[in-house]
Parts: structure tokens; C-alpha cells; sequence
């Protein structure tokens, strides 16, 4: 019944879009997909958003043509989970693609790790892939890349449902931004006077033995060979394989950089290391040039364009250099927003911007600890929201940008303040496009339980009616730290688990590897016993926690304590592959080549 009267209803809308557009081919065909996803931009980064001295024309445009969402929220606060919880519609601890309290890893750090989406998960691409729409990621993945042997092939993206593949496979690390030295020998290091000791008495030994045993130069020449070979691969892990060497990562800033920044084209490396800048040009023209390939096909199309901007480290083309008012953040932000233009403007010179619904939005909340060498700020803005980047549950971290658009069958300038998730793409997008249920196009979608809902009501009609009950899970990890409880006017926020921020803050100091990471006893604070209730609906800043001793408190902290009672007991959160060294570290026999680089 619900079903058909919104049917009747987008079809009424469609009708008159149709008839005002009389050019417009009649056709069935479902509309193509765009999404844009930001980098840790943050919401206070964005004009549309509230901010007055940031340009982000395009962005605003986007917001002024299609529906903003004030409470966007995404599942995670870090790249990896919360990037998998966008494209499956899940919780990425319902299938380990969070790290637990083991390790210090946050998110996947090698192109040659092990850990990745679990190929049984169903991603957006795989879904439109099973509605015959032609699929493509330009951009960073940051899902996994499942090389073979000796890398040959590393199809990453290519597992999950996309046709083709052009970006950064992991994520931009500040040891991108290179020279870093090979030769590295300290002697005030005990592993390199082992070292410094084992040469010599190798080569002094070898020496007392040809004379003793009277060998052949030649076995001289060779035994001298074979251990410096030896010594020359002790000597390359001592230096740039190790925990203690680029602390979460483990592995030199040299060999950070030579492993892991290359640029991918399907499942090959074709760019390496990633000629940063310029990359964003790059990326916008590639996104350009699919579009162009595909503006007169008879199927439709779904572009996944996963920004290099807004994250460390700043780079940008000569052109940008100091063009904003926010420095190098800004400058990023800036041509991060130039490159969205790009995009949108193709759609339009290709006719495609009536066909094509564009969803924009941001990962995480921006990163409030990121400092460059100078000590200048290099992360985002999450405006008045408390926290960011990596912490769980306070808001900064989560509170995202979100903006649909649909000309002609969404309302345009609209503004909604109901909750919503990232999560809600997949369900969304195949709503609103008429393509059958998850299950339907993949059947073994069937035993998946998705976390996201069809918000395409809301989109249509706006949040005049009172909206659904809804509550979601807000993780620190694997761990749960918060719950949003949905219910009449109320945005009720229970924290069970909190960062420790420093002193007159809501971050934990400078640094480009700095964040309130939730891990051991360093940051996390327990208070599930006396847990902070907040309603957001009149307090979105968090500044004023309903008093313990009210019976509002009393019924909404039993109620959804209850369910995070029933929750933990009946969905089950496997161990996950990011929190075992051996799923994380760098694996030299699984590292892709560039052979014409
Ligand atoms: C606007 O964004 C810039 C760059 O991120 C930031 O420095 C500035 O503080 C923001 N302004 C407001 C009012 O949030
Ligand atoms: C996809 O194409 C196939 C073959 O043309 C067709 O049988 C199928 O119904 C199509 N699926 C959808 C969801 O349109």
C-alpha cells in the first residue's frame, strides 16, 4: 500500500517533469547514478553548511538544486568502516572491517594487506551492476585490494561490482609527500650494531677460512656474495620493516611511500609514486571522460568519484596555490570543490544532469589534530559540533555534509533536519530509481541484515510529518560508544564510552598521526554506568546533558539500554581481520609492481 501510493506519487512527479521538459526522450530507463564522496571534509568546511569565507560554489549549487540534509551521519569515523558501511548499507563490525582494541591499525594500510571487504558483502556497484548498469570508481577505494602472488593482479574495486577502476587504492598518507631516505644506518641503534657486528665477523671469518682451508678465490668471491645478500636483507628490515617505524603503520617513511603510493588503472599499477599534484585534475578529467564514453548509452550508468581532497596531505595545482583565505587547507578544499564543478558541468554539456541523480557527501568529520611540519593546521572544520575525525561518537566526527539531487523529481532547495545515514545510499538510490529490492538483483543479499533504510520519502516530501522511530550505532571501533534514538521531536544521544579530550578542547593535541584514537586506556572513558543523554533537537551541540534525576532520562536510558542489551546479544560481530597484525602489515610477496612506470 505505502509502496504504491509513493509509486503514484514519484510517477506524478516524473509526469510533470516530463512535461516540462518536452525534449527529454521518454524512456524507462532508470536514471544514472553520481556519487561524490569528500575526504575528511569537514561540515563547517562548506559555504552551504554555514561557512561565509570558503568558496565552494559547486557544492553550494548542488545544495540550492537539490534536497541538504542537516543530520547526515556517517556510520564510522574513519575511512576504511565508514566507506564500507556507505557501500554495503551495514555496520562494518557485522562483518570485521573495523579494527578491535588489539591493534593500533585504524584503518587498511597496505595496497599488498590482507585485510578487505569480505567478498560475500554486497556493495552498491555490485547491486546496480545487477540492475545492467555500467559501473566505475575514480578515485580512492580504501577497501582491500586482494593482490595475488607477487601482486600480478591486485582487482580490488573490480571484486566488488565495478566494471572499471581508476584511483588510489589505499588512502593518501602524508609519506606521500617524498624524498625519504633508502640508506639508513644508525649506529646508535642496537639492531644496527648487531648488524655493523655480524658483517664483520662474517667477512673476518670467510677470510681466516680461505686461508685455513685453502679455498678458490672464486668460493671466496661467492660466499662474500651470498652473505652480503643476506646481511643487505637484515639489514632492509632493520630499517624499514618494524612496529616502532612508522608507529600505526609499521613500515619507514620510504617504504610507506615506494609501497603504497601508486595509482591504479583496473588492476594495475600504472602511476608510481602518485604524482600528487595535479591528482585531483587527474581524477575530475578521468570522471569527465567516462561520462563523455557513456552520455549515449542505452544503459544507464553509476560513477563513483572518490575524491583526493579534502585529506592529508595538502597538495594542489600551481594555479591554487594560496587562492583561499584558509590557507593550505583551504586551498585544498577550494579546488576540491573546483573539481565537483568540473563534474557537474560535463553532466550538463552532456545532457545528463535531468537523468542523473548526484548524491555528495563526506566520509567522516575532519580531522581537528592534523598539523603539517610547520605546525600549520591541515585538517577540516566541523563547525560548532564537538570532536572529530577517529573519535566515535561526539559529533564532529560523524556529522557529515549531505546533499541529493534530482532535477525534476526531487524538490530542489529543500532542506531536511531529520536524521539521516550514509548507510541509507544503496536502499535510497534503488528506490528512487523504481529497480527492484536488494534481494531481488542479488540474491545472496537475502540473509543480509542492512542498517540503512529508503529515505526516499523524505527526500520527496520533506520532514513536515513527525519522522520514523529510528535508532542507530554509533562504534569507536568495534566498540559501541553511543546511541541516537529518533522519536517524536526528540534526537535523544546516549554516550555509553567517551573520549578523553585534552584540557579546554574537544581533540587530542597536533599532528599529522594524531586523533583521539579509542584504543587501550589512552583516550576512551567508560560511563556506561551513568550514561550522558543528550536531545540533539534542542541541544545539537551537546552542551547541556538532561539531568540523571528527570524521568525523561530515567525511560529513554532504560529503553535504550535495553536495546543495546538485546543488540549485543543477538547480532554477532565476528573478530575482526584489521585487529590481526598478519591481516594488516606489509607482505613484500604480495606487493604489486609497476613494471612501466
Ligand atoms: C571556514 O572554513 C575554513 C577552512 O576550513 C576554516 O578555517 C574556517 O574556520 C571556517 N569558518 C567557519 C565560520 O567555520
Ligand atoms: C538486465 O538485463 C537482462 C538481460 O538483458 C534482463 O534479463 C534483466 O531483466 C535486466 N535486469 C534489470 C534489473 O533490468
Amino acid at each position: 500500500m505505502k509502496t504504491g501510493i509513493k509509486f503514484i506519487l514519484l510517477s506524478a512527479v516524473i509526469a510533470t517533469a516530463l512535461a516540462a521538459t518536452p525534449m527529454e526522450p521518454r524512456t524507462r530507463r532508470p536514471p544514472n547514478i553520481l556519487v561524490i564522496l569528500a575526504d575528511d571534509l569537514g561540515i563547517g568546511d562548506v559555504g552551504c553548511y554555514g561557512n561565509k569565507t570558503i568558496r565552494t560554489p559547486n557544492i553550494d549549487r548542488l545544495a540550492a538544486e537539490g534536497v541538504k540534509l542537516t543530520h547526515h551521519l556517517a556510520a564510522a569515523p574513519m575511512c576504511t568502516p565508514s566507506r564500507a558501511a556507505m557501500m554495503t548499507a551495514r555496520y562494518p563490525a557485522r562483518y570485521g572491517l573495523v579494527p578491535n582494541e588489539r591493534l593500533e591499525t585504524v584503518v587498511i594500510p597496505h595496497i599488498s594487506s590482507k585485510a578487505a571487504l569480505p567478498l560475500d558483502e554486497v556493495t552498491l556497484a555490485t547491486a546496480l551492476k545487477a540492475a545492467n548498469y555500467t559501473t566505475a570508481l575514480v578515485g580512492k577505494w580504501h577497501l582491500g585490494m586482494y593482490c595475488n602472488l607477487f601482486g600480478k593482479s591486485c582487482p580490488g574495486p573490480l571484486k566488488h561490482g565495478f566494471d572499471t577502476f581508476y584511483g588510489i587504492p589505499v588512502t593518501l598518507f602524508m609519506e606521500f609527500r617524498g624524498p625519504h631516505s633508502f640508506w639508513v644506518f644508525n649506529l646508535a641503534n642496537t639492531g644496527f650494531q648487531r648488524l655493523a657486528f655480524t658483517w664483520l665477523l662474517s667477512v673476518v671469518s670467510l677470510a681466516f677460512a680461505k686461508k685455513k682451508l685453502q679455498w678458490r678465490l672464486s668460493t671466496l668471491v661467492f660466499l662474500l656474495l651470498l652473505t652480503h645478500a643476506v646481511l643487505f636483507v637484515l639489514w632492509f628490515f632493520t630499517a624499514h620493516v618494524g612496529r616502532d617505524k612508522g608507529s600505526l603503520w609499521g613500515v619507514s617513511d620510504w617504504l610507506h611511500r615506494a609501497a603504497n603510493s601508486k595509482l591504479f588503472r583496473q588492476d594495475k599499477v600504472v602511476e608510481s609514486p602518485i604524482e600528487l599534484d595535479g591528482l585531483s585534475q587527474r581524477l575530475a578529467a578521468e570522471s569527465r571522460k567516462f561520462l563523455a564514453d557513456h552520455a549515449k548509452d542505452d544503459k544507464p550508468f553509476f560513477l563513483f568519484y572518490s575524491l583526493a581532497h579534502a585529506h592529508t596531505p595538502m597538495f594542489n595545482a600551481p594555479n591554487r596555490e594560496r587562492a583561499s583565505k584558509h590557507g593550505r587547507y583551504g586551498d585544498n578544499v577550494e579546488e576540491m570543490d573546483e573539481s565537483i564543478g568540473t563534474v557537474l558541468d560535463s553532466l550538463k554539456e552532456f545532457g545528463l544532469e535531468t537523468n542523473t541523480l548526484v548524491y555528495f557527501t563526506s566520509d567522516q568529520g575532519g580531522h581537528l589534530e592534523a598539523t603539517d611540519d610547520e605546525g600549520q593546521r591541515i585538517g577540516g572544520h566541523n563547525g560548532l559540533f564537538k570532536g572529530g575525525k577517529a573519535q566515535g561518537g561526539p559529533e564532529g566526527g560523524i556529522r557529515v555534509a549531505g546533499i541529493y539531487r534530482w532535477p525534476g523529481h526531487l524538490p530542489s532547495g529543500a532542506v531536511v533536519d531529520t536524521p539521516t545515514s550514509l548507510m541509507d545510499l544503496m536502499p535510497t538510490f534503488l528506490d528512487l530509481a523504481g529497480l527492484p529490492p536488494l534481494e531481488e538483483l542479488v540474491p545472496s543479499a537475502a540473509n543480509k541484515d542492512l542498517d540503512g533504510l529508503s529515505i526516499a520519502d523524505l527526500l520527496i516530501h520533506g520532514d513536515k510529518s513527525p519522522p520514523q522511530e529510528r535508532i542507530m550505532i554509533h562504534h569507536c571501533r568495534q566498540a559501541i560508544r553511543a546511541l541516537r534514538l529518533v522519536r517524536g521531536d526528540h534526537i535523544y544521544k546516549m554516550y555509553v564510552g567517551k573520549v578523553k579530550w585534552f584540557e579546554g578542547s574537544t581533540q587530542c593535541g597536533w599532528g599529522h598521526t594524531t586523533g583521539c584514537f579509542c584504543y587501550g586506556d589512552k583516550f576512551h572513558l567508560d560511563i556506561s554506568h551513568a550514561p550522558e543523554l543528550y536531545d540533539l533537537a534542542v541541544d545539537p551541540y551537546e552542551d547541556n546533558p538532561i539531568e540523571p534525576d528527570t524521568d525523561e532520562y530515567k525511560k529513554i536510558v532504560k529503553f535504550l539500554r535495553d536495546y543495546l542489551k538485546k543488540w549485543q546479544e543477538s547480532v554477532y560481530y565476528p573478530d575482526p581481520p584489521m585487529s590481526n597484525i598478519v591481516d594488516v602489515m606489509w607482505r613484500p610477496h604480495y606487493q604489486p609492481i609497476c613494471w612501466h612506470c
